[in-house]
């Protein structure tokens, strides 16, 4: 049997950025964890990913599920030692055109997604990863977690919890490893942001963002932010002063989104 060089779960890998983070780290000798909640699309880019060489294992699995995910991970490390976790699921929802502010229906079902998925995506497996002393997490947040955004503050605040979250996690786990990295993309063209109809300066394709996060992650770097001008732009942004800022808010709209059937 070959050797095992790597193995990498992915969450949110059947479209968008984790797709293209999928298909990035696609090789022989690799093995990919792909998780999402549509089997269809999952086994699409599962079976992309084996015609580039990888051995890939699909999980059908809801990341607001803490125990199965739990369960699904630990068993997958069991036989598969991770190297390299990526939370990436999320979704992305404002207020709709007709109101204020969002629903709360809305605002916590994206929260237990954006927020508690990603825990749910890497609790489970820590506690194997610090026996190894070794593995590479990665948190993939937002530029939206610098730039509280009045169309959609349950997102901005869901990118800014996890973006706190996992530089904290990054300083516990400096004696033991483990690297942790926030990637804090702006405007990628997938399918979640094509639904968008707000101006998306310096957007860049998925490709692109993946080969930024991948050479992210293996730096360790503790904030992966791009593209590099617009993650400038917005973390000065985030410092003005509130008056000053909400001058410059108004051309970015997120619309609501009936993501949470
Ligand atoms: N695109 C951007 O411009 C941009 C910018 C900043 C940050 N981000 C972040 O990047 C990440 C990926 O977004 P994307 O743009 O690639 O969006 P996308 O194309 O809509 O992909 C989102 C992925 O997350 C999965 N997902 C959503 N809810 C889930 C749940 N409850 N359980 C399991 N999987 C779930 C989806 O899979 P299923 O539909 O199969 O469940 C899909 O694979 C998100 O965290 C997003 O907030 C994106």
């Amino acid at each position: 049997m070959t050797p095992i060089s790597r193995t990498i779960v992915i969450t949110g890998a059947s479209s968008g950025i984790g797709k293209a983070l999928a298909l990035r780290y696609a090789r022989k000798r690799t093995v990919l964890g792909l998780m999402g909640r549509s089997i269809a699309r999952l086994n699409k880019v599962a079976d992309e990913c084996r015609q580039l060489g990888a051995a890939v294992q699909v999980a059908v699995l809801d990341v607001r599920a803490r125990s199965e995910m739990e369960q699904w991970l630990q068993d997958f490390d069991n036989r598969t030692p991770i190297d390299i976790l990526i939370a990436n699921a999320g979704v992305m929802a404002g207020r709709p055109t007709d109101a204020a502010i969002e629903s709360s229906p809305a605002s916590n079902a994206l929260l237990e997604t954006n927020v508690l998925g990603v825990l749910n995506s890497i609790q489970p497996v820590l506690p194997q990863m610090m026996a190894r002393r070794r593995g590479q997490i990665g948190i993939v947040s937002s530029l939206a977690a610098f730039v509280p955004l009045p169309d959609a503050p349950s997102y901005c605040a869901s990118k800014s919890a996890v973006l706190t979250y996992g530089l904290a996690l990054r300083n516990a786990l400096r004696q033991s490893g483990i690297g942790v990295s926030v990637v804090c993309p702006g405007y990628v063209m997938t399918p979640m942001m094509q639904q968008e109809s707000g101006w998306k300066p310096f957007a860049i394709p998925p490709d692109t963002a993946a080969d930024i996060i991948v050479r992210g992650l293996r730096r360790n770097r503790s904030i992966i932010a791009f593209p590099f001008l617009f993650a400038l732009v917005t973390r000065v942004g985030g410092l003005l002063p509130d008056s000053v800022r909400r001058w410059t808010m108004p051309r970015f709209t997120v619309g609501e989104r009936t993501l949470f059937d």
